[in-house]
């Protein structure tokens, strides 16, 4: 299955998709590495990896979210995109995108949803205290950080965790399940039951232990 990766900086996500997708047999092609800023860092990294790569700023749309997100159709179709899944990509997708893309279209976000939707996650899970905090991988519906989750992982949150050291934990585990999920996608593993995923083979979910 031919994926795009859309990122807005540093792309260490997809980064990690990347490193996957190298292993002979992951079920997924990288077909396109897609940013909304000319300067994100993860351009540079998919390059050198050898990856098709494109940028849609979405500053020169001045506010036209419908001729942004035209100009992204126009390049995920030019490279055969089947499968998008966004990594660090910070703009808001329109209903319109989101009900085209229903079911291929997946997420990452730094906490254990439904708790913390939106931004500055691991410094609100420090102020509210939580014991555990983490990562969900989820399919996107309309509204931010909505849809049926697919994977989480968690991490202690320990009593001298600041930002920094609470964000490191989390991204060590954001790497570890996006690219599992991602492959669970691409081999047609997952049902949507309603606003419940499951994935097909047991031992699919057995994996993210290891
Ligand atoms: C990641 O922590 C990702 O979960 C988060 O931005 C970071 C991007 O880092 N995404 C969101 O907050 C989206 N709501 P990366 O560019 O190194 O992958």
């Amino acid at each position: 299955m031919r994926v795009a990766i859309l990122i807005s900086g540093r792309g260490s996500n997809m980064a990690a998709v990347l490193r996957a997708a190298a292993v002979p047999g992951y079920p997924a092609t990288i077909a396109l590495v897609l940013s909304n800023r000319v300067d994100a860092a993860g351009l540079a990294v998919a390059q050198a990896a050898g990856v098709p790569t494109a940028v849609v700023e979405s500053r020169s749309f001045k506010g036209d979210r419908a001729g942004f997100e035209l100009a992204m159709e126009a390049e995920l179709a030019r490279h055969g995109v089947e499968l998008v899944a966004l990594a660090g990509f910070m703009r808001v997708l329109t209903e319109g995108f989101v009900a085209r893309w229903r079911d291929r279209l997946v997420n990452i976000h730094p906490s254990l949803l439904p708790l913390f939707k939106g931004l500055d996650t691991h410094n609100r899970a420090l102020e509210a205290g939580v014991k555990l905090h983490g990562c969900s991988v989820h399919l996107v519906r309309f509204g931010v950080d909505e849809g049926p989750i697919l994977a989480q992982a968690a991490v202690p949150v320990l009593p001298e965790d600041d930002e920094a050291s609470l964000a490191a934990r989390v991204l060590e585990q954001e790497h570890r399940i996006y690219p599992a999920a991602i492959a669970w996608l691409a081999a047609g593993l997952v049902r949507v039951e309603g606003d419940v995923v499951r994935v097909a083979a047991p031992a699919a979910s057995g994996a993210l232990a290891n």
